[in-house]
This record gives C-alpha cells, structure tokens and sequence, in this order.
C-alpha cells in the first residue's frame, strides 16, 4: 500500500535497519524499484527531485504512474511516494495535493530562523493531509539536479534539537559530510555529530548521498538512529553501464526495450543488494 514514512521509519529505528529512498527518473526505474521491494518483501521509499518529476510530466503524472504500476503489479510492501530536496512551500503543497504521502523539505541553505519558519508550515499542511516531512539542516556537498551544494556544512547538533522541538517532523536530515554524486575518496561522515543528534532528537535520522559509503559506515549510521538512506547516483551508474555496453556491442540495436529492459534490470539488482545492506529485506 501507499503510506507515508512515518512509521515505517519509527520500525526501522526500533528494529534496527535502514528503509532505502530510490530516486526514480522514468518508468524503468519506477518498475524495477517496485518490483525488487516486492521481492525482498522490503519497504521502500520512492524518491522524487523537482526536476525529475518534471521530467516525468508532473507530480499528478507520477502518482498516477506509481499508483498503476502497484496495481498491476500486485504490490504488497509499504511504499511512499516522496518529494526530495523540496525547495519552497509551494512545491510541498504541490506534490502533497497530488498525492504523494511523504516531503523533504530543504530549507537549510537559509538562516536558522527561517527554515524553522518554512519547515514549520510545511509541516501544518502535510500532517493534516496524513503526510510525513523530512527536514534538512547544514549542507550536503556536490550537486543534485539544480540544487549545487555550498561545500560541505556540518549540522549543528543544538540547531537540530531547536528545529525538531519547533517544529514537530518525522524525520531530520543532518548533514554531516556525505556528498551527492560519486565521493572522491573515502567518505569523512561525523559519526560523534549524529549520536549526539540522534540523542537529541530521539527522531529516525535521514543519510543523504547514500552512493559510494562503505558496508562499515552504513553500518555504524544505522546503530546510531540512521533509518533512512537515500540512493540515486549508483542506479543511475548501473543502468548507463549497461546501455553503453548493448550500444558498443550492438550498432544495429534501435528499439528501446532492447536497452532499456536490461537497464531496468540492472537498477533491479543494485537496489535489492542495498535493500540487503540497508537490512530491510524481509522487514515488510
Ligand atoms: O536525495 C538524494 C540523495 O541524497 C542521493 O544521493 O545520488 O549520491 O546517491 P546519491
Ligand atoms: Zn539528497
């Protein structure tokens, strides 16, 4: 079913695992998400930027296409349909109006003050439509869609427990060192900062730039209130890959299921072996 992520989140913190956010950009990624869940009897969360769901044709086009593929499929695992790095007020409401059960909103480039402003508004409007928010404070480095980091800003604990108490969100997003995009080295996570949060907060905390951290840090986010992991970069590597293979190998292909059904396969596996690191196979 379509539920928003408060609880499974709450399940995830207690029992001690981490719920994937996938970001879809097409059909393909949206199948082979929904069917891998399925098949680890998985939550999942399916993750939607500003500009890939204008890409798809709109936030009304997506739910309506998450909501198809369910059907036909049969799926039994809780889904959310989640709006990611939100950047107004007006893109919330946007996509809780059509139908998504879950929004980040992204306030964190501004001061203090005025994110708890905006997140708090948010929050009035989402709750009362039974949809959960996801909150961002300090910066997450590299680049998603439009939205280029600042470099990287450390969370800062005391805010965190400020913006949590003020505001009354489901989730918070620290930012403490993880990039969007492929990591040039090993990732320098402030593991101190997010014990210290968690504590805080006592809310499930949100890892961003989930592509290229070690098993071992994952690991150690999880013990320590991470209960949500967001993954777009390395489907999107994974599905490229394999397209570039069939192309080299193949200078005659031109229908797209030729390239895109193996592609969609390829995000398939890349997920379901997260799922299986996140350790939410089997918790649907
Ligand atoms: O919000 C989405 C993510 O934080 C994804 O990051 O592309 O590095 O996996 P990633
Ligand atoms: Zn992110």
């Amino acid at each position: 079913p379509l539920v928003s992520m408060k609880e499974m989140l709450i399940k995830a913190k207690e029992e001690g695992y981490a719920v994937g956010q996938f970001n879809i950009n097409n059909l393909e990624f949206t199948q082979a998400i929904l069917l891998a869940a399925e098949e680890e009897k998985s939550p999942v969360i399916l993750g939607v930027s500003e500009g890939a769901g204008k890409y798809m044709g709109g936030f009304i086009a997506v739910v309506n296409m998450v909501k198809g593929l369910m059907e036909s499929y049969k799926i039994s695992v809780p889904v959310a349909i989640h709006l990611d790095h939100g950047s107004s007020f007006a893109k919330c409401k946007e996509a809780v109006d059509a139908g998504f059960t879950s929004v980040m909103i992204d306030a964190s480039h501004h001061p203090f003050e005025e994110n708890v402003k905006i997140t708090t508004e948010v929050v009035e409007y989402a709750h009362s439509k039974g949809v959960s928010v996801e909150a961002e404070l300090g910066t997450v480095g590299g680049q998603e869609d439009d939205v280029i980091g600042a470099g990287i800003i450390y969370a800062d604990p005391q805010e965190c427990k400020q913006l949590v108490e003020q505001t009354n969100i489901d989730c918070l997003a620290p930012a403490l060192g993880s990039v969007h995009g492929p990591y040039q080295g090993e990732p320098n996570l402030g593991f101190k900062e997010m014990e210290e949060i968690s504590n805080l907060t006592g809310l499930p905390l949100v890892l961003h730039g989930g592509t290229g951290i070690p098993t071992k840090d994952i690991q150690r986010s999880i013990s320590l209130g991470t209960a949500k992991i967001n993954v777009n970069t390395e489907n999107q590597i994974a599905a490229t890959k394999v397209i570039r293979e069939i192309f080299e190998n193949d200078k005659k292909v031109y229908d797209p299921r030729k390239y895109l059904g193996p592609a969609r396969e390829a995000i398939k596996e890349t997920v379901i072996g997260k799922m299986r690191e996140f350790g939410s196979s089997q918790k649907a």
